[in-house]
């Protein structure tokens, strides 16, 4: 309604819709050149296991060669891991050092995790003019779970494969001494019935 009313004001004094143009125009430019410095996270919350590399995934595009920083959050405070301008200068702090590899495009890897890396990561890349982009990335470590699970299962088959073959065998076992009882049952029958005959022939 508002907007109607406006548009129907801009349009009776054309002056006035000039400007309107200008300032859309003016807002229009400030949002493609805020655009284009972004920074994207492929993934916001990573699950990994104990013991596994993690990528924290980022991109930024931006003019010039940015400053990133990664700061690690958890309930006990916050750290900083890394600070680096790509081509320029590294800063690792001494936690973890040997830990972590960094990335020009702003990513940072954390090699073989452990469930006390689980927390937020927050990665802050600063412009050349000053202007700072944030993201956060929320990364949860379990232990080997799913893997253990898995052994269980595979040795509970193993272990009914076993209990058949067994019982399949004991079957066999049992049917075959049936077997052989009757027949040496049906042979000392028939020894005893030629032996009755010889007796009678005789
Ligand atoms: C991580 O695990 C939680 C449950 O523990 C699940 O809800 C979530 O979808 C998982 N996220 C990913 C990215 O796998
Ligand atoms: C950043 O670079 C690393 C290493 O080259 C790559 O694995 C990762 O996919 C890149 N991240 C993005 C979001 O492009
Ligand atoms: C690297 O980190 C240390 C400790 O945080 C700091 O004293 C030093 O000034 C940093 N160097 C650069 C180049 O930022």
């Amino acid at each position: 309604m508002w907007a109607l009313r406006c548009l129907q004001g801009c349009r009776q004094h054309g002056i006035r819709l000039g400007i309107v143009t200008l300032c859309l125009a003016a807002a229009g430019w400030t949002l493609q050149t805020q655009g284009k410095v972004s920074l994207l996270v492929s993934q916001p919350h990573i699950n990994a296991t104990v013991a596994q590399n993690v990528l924290l995934s980022v991109a930024y595009t931006c003019k010039g060669r940015p400053v990133i920083e990664w700061k690690y959050t958890s309930t006990s405070g916050t750290t900083k891991i890394a600070k680096w301008k790509p081509g320029s200068y590294t800063n690792i702090s001494s936690s973890y050092t040997g830990r972590v590899n960094i990335y020009d495009n702003g990513s940072l890897q954390l090699l073989s995790v452990n469930m006390r890396d689980s927390g937020y990561y927050l990665v802050t890349v600063v412009e050349t003019l000053g202007t700072s982009m944030y993201g956060t990335i929320l990364l949860n470590v379990y232990e080997i779970l799913y893997e253990d699970l898995h052994f269980v299962a595979v040795f509970f088959a193993f272990l009914m494969a076993v209990s058949a073959i067994l019982i399949c065998l004991m079957w066999l076992c049992n049917k075959s001494v049936h077997l052989l009882q009757k027949e040496r049952h049906q042979l000392k029958a028939s020894t005893t019935e030629e032996t009755e005959l010889q007796t009678m022939g005789c």
